[in-house]
């Protein structure tokens, strides 16, 4: 290969079609085989529709994914490292044919482009993972169940087939959150001729922007003679993701940090690869397209290290951008104020703050110093990471009929109230069969959907805070486990089992409902004629033969407090 083209000569490769066009297509796509875009898709599709993936016109097709997987080049030799390809399923791609349209549609059914398919083929996973990810996904990478988030990715939520084609964008997918911040590559790069900057360095970031960070770019700023874009990635959020809107909300506060006009800050609707250096080359492809002069990737150490075993500065002089070394910031005690760590003499202090460090004061409540961020962006952080007393917890009772489960239930919720600081909640066995599962019977299958509702309650009252306090048999490991990782997300959960013996909660037969069951007038009744599997992990395992219900809600009151959920 000789005599590279530059992908980025400057020319935008806008794929949106004219408003005629548009129409014509619209009428068209009738017809069209209908493919609902993944978010990862949708992401995809609106950096080719902008132009940000210039100069690419359309989702790749073979040979440029081979290429690109063994060269980092496309077919004709344009530095482009990450394949970008649309996945399907088998049974759509079965009645494809090269030279079909296909439309590309949001998850409500919108029109969003057209595409042409050039190419039906069946990937490599195994040789796709191998080359995107190499060594730094571990000796695993291949397997489907690799710790490495791209590689888990490619195996567990990549479709089996890929199209390849030309894309003709009718609208951009739609956002409702942060619109102002949503400026497309034309938008930015006349946003800068308004502005009449020519050099501009554009940050990378995908984490909150401290001290340190906020520095850095401003050190880029001032030895590049640069003014800044600020350009985090904002890709696919989950409903419910609060993570995202707060680390959006602290790039906002970051930028009272900078002089007034010297910054202008934009969302990159890019979704991650997680492909070290070869990724790192696409960030500054985009930037280019952005219209910036130089990048700066500005995350902490920490985060950064799987993107710098490769030196990148070889490739900016083909890409016609420069990729900025990052300077470790340090806080030096004696000045009062970031210095590069180049500049720091061995005898002066200084002080750092990990990552993990920050995590557990947010969690615990804890000081953050001052010279660590500004106080507009921790009060952002604390509103999202609640310290444990004020998080949402759940406890999931789980035992047989008559365990006793329910009684411990009442005795704490009553204890609960009584401390009056929490909101509780009980969803005890009984009362939710009658409410929210009364057409359910105790099938396996019935069980399961039962205690998923319960699950799903639960998870929307730890979500807002609250304590739910949960009482049903759940017989099966496998739904409950399915329960507590659907909490993970939102707070905690404590299992307890009430493990009181079976010959113990027939004994006691307070609804007469044993008796019936051994008589077989009740089928698949629990622990005479169906399964209850026993809790491996519970954090709690109380028998009631061994304490009273309020010794016992005692003990889980003990347990929230040692667990910080109560004050
Ligand atoms: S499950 O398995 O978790 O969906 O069960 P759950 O919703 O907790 O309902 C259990 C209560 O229903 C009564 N009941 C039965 N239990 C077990 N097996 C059968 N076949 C059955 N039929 C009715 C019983 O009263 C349970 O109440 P508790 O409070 O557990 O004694």
């Amino acid at each position: 290969m000789t005599a590279l083209p530059s992908p980025h000569g400057g020319k935008l490769t806008e794929l949106l079609v004219s408003s005629a066009e548009a129409a014509q297509y619209k009428a068209a796509s009738k017809d069209f085989p209908s493919w609902d875009l993944t978010a990862r898709q949708l992401s995809d599709l609106e950096l080719l529709l902008t132009g940000a993936f210039s100069p690419l016109t359309g989702f790749m097709n073979q040979a440029d994914y081979a290429s690109v997987l063994q060269h980092g080049r496309l077919a004709n030799g344009l530095l482009w490292p990450i394949p970008i390809t649309l996945d399907v399923t088998e049974k759509f791609s079965e009645g494809l044919s090269a030279g079909q349209h296909i439309a590309l549609r949001d998850p409500e059914g919108v029109l969003l482009a057209v595409m042409q398919i050039t190419d039906i083929w069946k990937p490599d996973k195994s040789l796709e993972a191998t080359q995107l990810y190499g060594s730094q996904a571990g000796p695993e990478q291949g397997r489907r169940d690799s710790n490495h988030p791209g590689v888990h990715f490619l195996f567990n939520q990549v479709h089996p087939f890929y199209l390849g084609g030309r894309v003709f964008g009718i609208e951009l997918p739609a956002h409702y959150d942060f619109i102002h911040l949503r400026l497309t590559p034309r938008e930015v790069r006349e946003a800068f001729t308004r502005a009449g900057w020519r050099k501009i360095v554009a940050v990378h970031t995908q984490q909150p922007m401290h001290r340190a960070q906020i520095e850095a770019a401003a050190l880029a700023a001032r030895m590049t003679g640069a003014n800044l874009f600020i350009h985090p990635v904002a890709g696919p959020s989950k409903p419910g993701d609060g993570g995202h809107y707060t680390r959006i909300r602290c790039y906002e506060q970051a930028l009272r940090y900078y002089p007034e006009g010297s910054t202008l800050l934009s969302l990159l609707p890019l979704s991650l690869r997680h492909a070290g250096p070869r990724e790192a080359l696409l960030f500054a492809i985009i930037r280019k397209n952005f219209g910036c002069s130089h990048v700066l990737m500005v995350d902490s150490p920490e985060n950064l290290a799987e993107h710098s075993d490769q030196p990148l500065s070889t490739h900016q002089q083909e890409l016609g951008i420069e990729i900025l070394p990052v300077h470790n910031m340090l806080y030096v005690e004696d000045r009062a104020e970031y210095l590069p760590s180049d500049q720091v003499k061995p005898t002066q202090r200084i002080f750092a703050l990990s990552n993990t460090e920050l995590t557990r004061r947010l969690a615990e409540d804890l000081e953050i110093p001052q010279w660590f961020s500004y106080p507009e962006i921790v009060a952002e952080l604390r509103r999202i990471h609640l310290p444990k007393y004020r998080q949402g917890v759940t406890l999931f009772f789980t035992g047989l009929s008559g365990s006793g489960k329910s009684t411990i239930a009442r005795a704490l919720l009553a204890k609960l109230m009584e401390l009056g600081n929490r909101s509780v909640t009980l969803l005890d066995g009984d009362v939710v069969r009658k409410h929210l599962s009364s057409e359910l019977g105790f099938s396996r299958e019935h069980r399961n959907l039962n205690i998923l509702r319960i699950g799903f309650v639960a998870s929307e009252i730890t979500k807002h805070g609250g304590i739910a306090i949960c009482a049903p048999i759940a017989p099966y490991e496998a739904t409950r486990r399915q329960v507590r990782e659907m909490m993970t997300a939102y707070g905690g959960f404590i299992e307890i089992h009430v493990s009181t013996p079976l010959e113990i909660c027939e004994s006691r037969d307070r609804k007469g409902l044993y008796a019936k069951a051994r008589a077989g007038l009740i089928k698949e009744f629990t622990g005479i004629s169906d399964p209850y599997e026993i809790p491996q992990d519970a954090e709690l395992v109380i028998d009631t033969r061994d304490y009273s219900p309020l010794e016992a809600a005692q003990l889980v009151l003990n347990k929230l407090a040692m667990e910080g959920y109560l004050r």
